[in-house]
């Protein structure tokens, strides 16, 4: 069994903002269950407590060229895996995680350079591992640091580098002259290493150095290596094809099942789906919509409002879908533009349209317990959790077939849609709101759906061999 050292931005339960969350909440207690050693690095946000965390570190300077850092490390042990929390107030002692109300930090790049070096000062000093597992453009430059400066320091001669790559879409793209102030030299800005058009790409950097890279479904590692999904990076993935796989995230159903879960109105399952209508009611009255007619559909959206997530193909069909005799329920954050529409959009329809603007985690589930569909029409989708969720709360998605989405909805449990054009969204809705009309096939959907089994003992056991195969 290996030793690992995971590196990331987020983690549920401490800090969330997306699926990554999810994922790293989840994925080190499952490798744990199978024996692996595994430990976190996360930045000590504002928002996460150090009630009960313990300090391991005292004053561990982060030196990257230009002035130095002062962290302290502290530890809390979530789920029985030990997570380092690297404290550092002037660069993490903030309200937003990468941003204050959509504006990037504009020291992020050396926010996400000192959790990187600071994870390998954990790895030289409290957590030797076989195998550095990063997250992302956040902790990409761990491998950068790891096989570019260290490459001569003993500690780490053998140590490994995993890049697991959970969104193409956020790459980390800074102007060169940050490079002194992160400790990287010039001569790393060569267009086989850091350079893309003309700035500093950290995804890159992890890309180019890690030992192996991989992505959250088979699907999206085959996408991103040609041009339409490969924002950029296409090639370099093509390069390094070899050395890049596809694991499919897992659901965590201790969080995530109507059977248990303690934020919806009534549990149910597939055998007694009594306590589901019963969360369609509740959830129609918390967002104040008529419950005159319970058998009415109510189509659910849970997301970030990213364009990533298809809103540019429902926002064109909003018109045609307050003609049918549906409710809708939003609750989402991001993208100004459409926290207006959506809002304007209830405002305009109060009887038929709830519109949540903001992140609201007991919310979100009580959508997924009380709606009867799931709309997620993403432009592209790495994985995609939401849908996944869907399922085993009986909430038939409606998705395009993109990715992780494609690799997990086919139409024995869902609406999945190939062409990006509002037109096909439309039809997709549409037969999805026939299909409703017969009850018995509709149930019929629902309990194949609930039956799918995601959980995470899959995905750690396809990591596990993806770890023993980095090993010599
Ligand atoms: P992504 O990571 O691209 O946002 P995923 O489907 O993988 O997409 O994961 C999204 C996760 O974030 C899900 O757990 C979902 O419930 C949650 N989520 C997204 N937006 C919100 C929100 N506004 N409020 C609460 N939870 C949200
Ligand atoms: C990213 C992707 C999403 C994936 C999540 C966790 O946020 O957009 O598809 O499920 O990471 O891997």
């Amino acid at each position: 069994m290996s030793k690992i050292l995971m590196v990331a931005s987020e983690a549920v339960p401490l800090v969330k903002t997306g699926g990554l969350a999810d994922v790293v909440g989840s994925l080190p207690p499952a490798l744990a269950n199978r024996g692996h050693e595994v430990a976190v690095v996360l930045p000590r946000y504002s928002r996460i407590s150090l009630d009960g965390a313990a300090k391991v570190y005292d004053n561990l300077p982060i030196l990257l060229g230009g002035p130095g850092y002062r962290t302290d490390i502290f530890t809390v042990h979530v789920k029985g895996v030990p997570y380092f929390l690297v404290d550092c107030p002037p660069l993490f002692d903030r309200d937003g995680i990468y941003d204050s109300g959509g504006w990037a930090y504009g020291d992020n790049h050396i926010r996400f350079a000192v959790l990187c070096r600071a994870a390998l000062e954990i790895a030289r000093r409290m957590h030797r591992p076989q195998i550095l597992h990063c997250h992302d453009w956040q902790a990409s430059l761990v491998a950068v640091y790891l096989r570019h400066s260290f490459r001569y320091d003993p500690t780490f001669v053998g140590m490994r580098c995993l890049l697991t790559l959970h969104n193409l879409g956020y790459q980390g793209h800074f102007g060169r002259e940050i490079l002194p102030y992160i400790g990287l030299d010039d001569s790393l800005y060569r267009m086989d290493l850091l350079e893309f058009h003309g700035m500093v790409n950290y995804l890159k950097g992890g890309i180019v150095y890690s030992d192996a890279i991989n992505t959250v479904s088979r699907g999206y590692a085959a996408e991103i290596q040609r041009p339409e999904y490969g924002f950029g990076l296409d090639g370099l993935l093509r390069a390094r094809s070899n050395a890049l796989t596809g694991i499919l995230n897992g659901a965590d159903y201790d969080e995530w099942n109507p059977e248990t879960d303690p934020l919806i109105a009534a549990n149910y399952s597939a055998r007694d789906l009594t306590g589901k209508r019963i969360s369609k009611r509740a959830l129609l009255e918390e967002l104040r919509l008529p419950t005159d007619n319970l058998d009415r559909p109510v189509i659910g959206i849970v997301s970030r409002l990213a364009n990533q997530k298809g809103f540019d193909l429902i926002e064109p069909i909003l018109g045609a879908l307050m003609g049918e005799d549906l409710q809708l329920v939003v609750l989402g954050k991001g993208d100004p533009h459409y926290e207006w529409a959506f809002s304007k959009l209830a405002g305009d329809h109060p009887h038929k349209v709830a519109t949540w603007i903001g992140y609201r985690d007991d919310l979100a589930h009580r959508i997924e317990a009380g709606a009867d569909m799931f709309l997620m029409p993403s432009l592209y989708e790495p994985c995609g959790l939401s849908q996944i969720y869907s399922l085993r709360y009986g909430t038939v998605p409606i998705v395009r077939a993109t990715g992780g989405l494609a690799d997990t909805i086919d139409p024995s449990v869902g609406f999945p849609f190939h062409d990006y054009t509002p037109q096909a969204l439309l039809d997709t809705i549409r037969a999805a709101l026939r299909a409703f009309g017969d009850k018995p096939a509709w149930q019929e959907t629902m309990r194949r759906g609930m039956a799918r089994d995601y959980s995470w003992k899959t995905a750690a056991a396809a990591y596990s061999e993806l770890y023993a195969r980095m090993l010599p």
